[in-house]
């Protein structure tokens, strides 16, 4: 984990709110492991105060702007605009200076070779799943269920495709795939039996959904939690969630920003869906 000074490579929207932005960021491809995360800060500002994390999307090499200079070895991001960090983040261009620390967390464990991988995706939460399809298809089968309450939510789909990987999207509208929640899909391939790992990030009511039908099944389940997160580093104990076996008598907090972002769903509390509990103060920008 380090603390880097860099520029932005570019920054598009890719869907009406979604943009992909790429950092110059040596050293990226060799340390960076599918479900790790960025802290992201804008230099040129001063607010907002905090960094916000991201996913990596995933991690590559430029080539070089002469014959004399290494190629240019960059991660990429993809975020959603919610709020006042990623309001000044769609502003950003080519050059402008930026600061990341990471990567961070522990990234997802990739499971059995030859089983089937089946990787279910809501809106923003593809993101962390690209590196990890990537390094699932050398040795099985991979699946990506994609799910978004409008087509505008569906993004990078046929990034997957090309991959390899055989993708089933819905949306709640209807406006492109299958109609309803992505978790139907999840649920017949689940009856059809065989051999698998799901793997899952999105919003909370979609995890927790993933994990009351994997748990029916009985098949092993990593998820990848997003909890509000001020320092990334396990210092400010803002990110934690409850752990399995959790009770008033014996508590189990987790930090998801050191512990996770990935868990495994037999390490975590469904009892009450995991939920932050401690160290958010409310007033942290
Ligand atoms: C490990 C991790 C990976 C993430 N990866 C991505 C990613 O790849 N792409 C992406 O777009 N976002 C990702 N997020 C969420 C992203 O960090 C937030 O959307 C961002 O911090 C919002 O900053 P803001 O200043 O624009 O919004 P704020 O003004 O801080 O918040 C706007 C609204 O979004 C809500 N919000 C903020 N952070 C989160 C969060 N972590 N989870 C749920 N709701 C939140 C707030 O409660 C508020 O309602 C990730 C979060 C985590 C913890
Ligand atoms: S974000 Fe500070 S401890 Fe996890």
């Amino acid at each position: 984990m380090k603390n880097l000074k860099t520029v932005v490579l570019s920054n598009q929207e890719i869907s009406p709110g979604y943009y992909r932005m790429r950092i110059l960021a040596p050293d990226y491809t060799r340390l960076a492991k599918a479900g790790q995360f960025i802290m992201f800060r804008v230099q040129r500002s001063l607010l907002p105060l905090l960094r916000r994390p991201f996913g990596i999307f995933r991690t590559g090499f430029m080539p070089a702007d002469c014959e004399t200079m290494p190629p240019k070895e960059f991660i990429e991001i993809i975020y959603k605009v919610v709020g006042g960090g990623t309001e000044i983040m769609r502003e950003l261009h080519h050059g402008d200076s930026v600061e990341i620390l990471g990567p961070l967390g522990n990234g997802f464990e990739f499971g059995e070779p030859g089983e089937e991988k089946v990787l279910v995706g809501g809106g923003i939460g593809l993101v962390p799943l690209y590196m990890l399809a990537e390094k699932l298809v050398e040795e099985s089968r991979v699946r990506l269920y994609m799910g978004g309450r409008t087509r505008d939510d569906i993004i990078t789909v046929t990034e997957f495709e090309r991959l390899g990987v055989r993708t089933h999207v819905s949306t709640e509208d209807g406006s492109v795939g299958d109609t309803g929640l992505v978790t139907v899909g999840l649920e017949k391939k689940l009856q059809e039996g065989g051999k698998m790992t799901v793997y899952a990030c999105g919003p909370m009511p979609m995890i927790e959904a993933v994990e009351k039908i994997c748990r029916r099944y009985g098949v092993p389940l990593q998820v990848s939690l997003e909890a509000l997160m001020a320092c990334g580093v396990g210092a400010c104990l803002g990110c934690v969630v409850k752990g399995a076996g959790h009770s008033d008598s014996t508590p189990s907090y987790l930090c998801t920003c050191k512990v996770g972002p990935v868990f495994d769903a037999k390490k975590l509390d469904w009892g009450n869906s995991p939920e932050q509990s401690v160290g958010n103060c409310g007033g942290c920008q």
